[in-house]
């Protein structure tokens, strides 16, 4: 194993510095954290450049010019970066957006632009998923094609996606989810640190059960945590990769695209992720599919033909991979007048949902209106669907819930 890991270092830096095209072998990750303290919530701080593919996108204001972490992303190319659709439920246009490359640590309202190693880029274009349903979260996948297109170096390079043939995740199987998310479930905003730590893949169909998600789960998802909670995803982390070591290569897979969870690190609340695997076929049909095979570790190099056509969505069997979807960080309060602040960072719920209508008087603590209707609400859905067990719930307007399938 640790031969392997300096092979990799070697071949990395190889790439790194000779190409910038990110077309060089994707999952390689440049450095890693020596053992340290614990974060992301229950993982730990990341070392710089150990996780080269890893994106902050961030909403901009134009009212100060700043900008501000809502989600993570995967860069797969140059011009390219996989996250998650409910990342722009409220934020549509490309205008409202920055991407932060080759980050570690990044600044919560910035206005300065970053210095190499990082990049700045905007979006040229936002892709969400034709079918994504903001009430269930089915779907929760999409592109962002980066202008102008960014280099590769020593602290960027591209993540990778599974291989048509892999199929769901394996589970059980320990993988990392990393992010600049929530460090608990209550923060005031997201962590300046890039976070990561080490999640196992959870069976769909426990993820899936009466105890745990009850019926909110799709075949396309992947659950990771663990069944006692302590180690998650949260807010700000949606977006972001979970990530599963390829077992030939070596290279670091993205399985997952993090999607939503009830709290954060909760007993039988695992995070939930939208399985990459499951949408292969709709990523090739957005980015190219000689661009995906550049992405798609372990295949033949010469990328002579076409890979074998991944199935439907539906046709997949048991353990599905996917992983979660977080409410975006609050913006801390403004002293200046901001046209719509919360705007930015909070997606408006599904229609589904009840609306955390929040008008948002800047000076107000953001809590408190959707805090006691999420409450209320949620308090009913989950008695009709005696879901609730004895934890407080009290703290789940953090959280979006999806919405429960029709027929159950
Ligand atoms: C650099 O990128 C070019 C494509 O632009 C590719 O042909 C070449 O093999 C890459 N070099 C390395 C060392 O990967
Ligand atoms: C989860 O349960 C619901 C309700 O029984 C069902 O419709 C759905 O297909 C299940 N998801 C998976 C992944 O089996």
């Amino acid at each position: 194993m640790l031969p392997t890991a300096v092979l990799l270092v070697l071949a990395a830096s190889v790439v790194a510095t000779d190409n910038n095209t990110c077309d060089g072998p994707c999952g390689l990750r440049f450095r890693q954290s020596p053992q340290g303290g614990m974060r992301i919530i229950g993982g730990r701080p990341a070392a710089l450049g150990s996780w080269p593919w890893m994106v902050s996108l961030q909403a901009f204001s134009y009212v100060d010019s700043r900008r501000y972490h809502r989600c993570g992303g995967t860069l797969l190319s140059s011009h390219w970066v996989l996250t998650a659709a409910h990342c722009f439920r409220n934020k549509r246009k490309v205008a409202d957006w920055r991407l932060i490359f080759g980050a570690k640590e990044i600044v919560w309202g910035n206005n300065k632009p970053v210095k190499p190693p990082l990049q700045e880029r905007s979006a040229e274009r936002i892709i969400i998923h034709e079918k994504y349903s903001p009430g269930s979260e089915e779907n929760d996948i999409a592109l962002i094609k980066i202008t102008p297109p960014v280099p590769c170096g020593p602290f960027i390079g591209p993540g990778c996606l599974p291989q048509f043939r892999a199929g769901p995740p394996r589970v059980p199987q320990m993988c990392w989810v990393t992010g600049w998310g929530y460090l608990k479930e209550n923060a005031a905003r997201t962590s300046p640190i890039l976070q990561e730590a080490r999640v196992n893949l959870i069976d769909l169909d426990l993820c899936n059960s009466t105890q745990w998600y009850n019926g909110r789960v799709h075949s396309t998802n992947v659950c990771a945590g663990y069944p006692e909670g302590k180690i998650d995803t949260c807010q700000g982390d949606s977006g972001g990769p979970l990530l599963c070591r390829d077992n030939t290569g070596g290279a670091y897979v993205v399985v997952g695209v993090t999607s939503w969870g009830v709290g954060c690190a909760r007993a039988k609340r695992p995070g939930v992720y939208t399985s990459t695997w499951a949408y292969l076929n709709w990523i090739a049909s957005k980015i190219g599919s000689s661009a995906l095979y550049m992405v798609q570790p372990g295949t033949p190099p010469p990328p002579t033909s076409q890979a074998p056509p991944a199935r439907p969505a539906s046709a997949q069997v048991s353990g599905h991979p996917p992983w979660y979807f977080q409410q975006l960080p609050r913006p801390p309060p403004f002293k200046q007048p901001q046209p719509q602040p919360p705007a930015v960072y909070r997606p408006p719920r599904p229609p589904s949902l009840p609306p955390p209508p929040r008008p948002q008087p800047p000076t107000k603590p953001p809590q408190a209106l959707s805090f006691a209707k999420r409450l209320q609400q949620l308090i009913e859905v989950l008695k009709e669907k005696t879901f609730l067990n004895e934890k407080g719930y009290s703290e789940m307007e953090i959280t979006d819930l999806p919405e429960l399938p029709a027929s159950s």
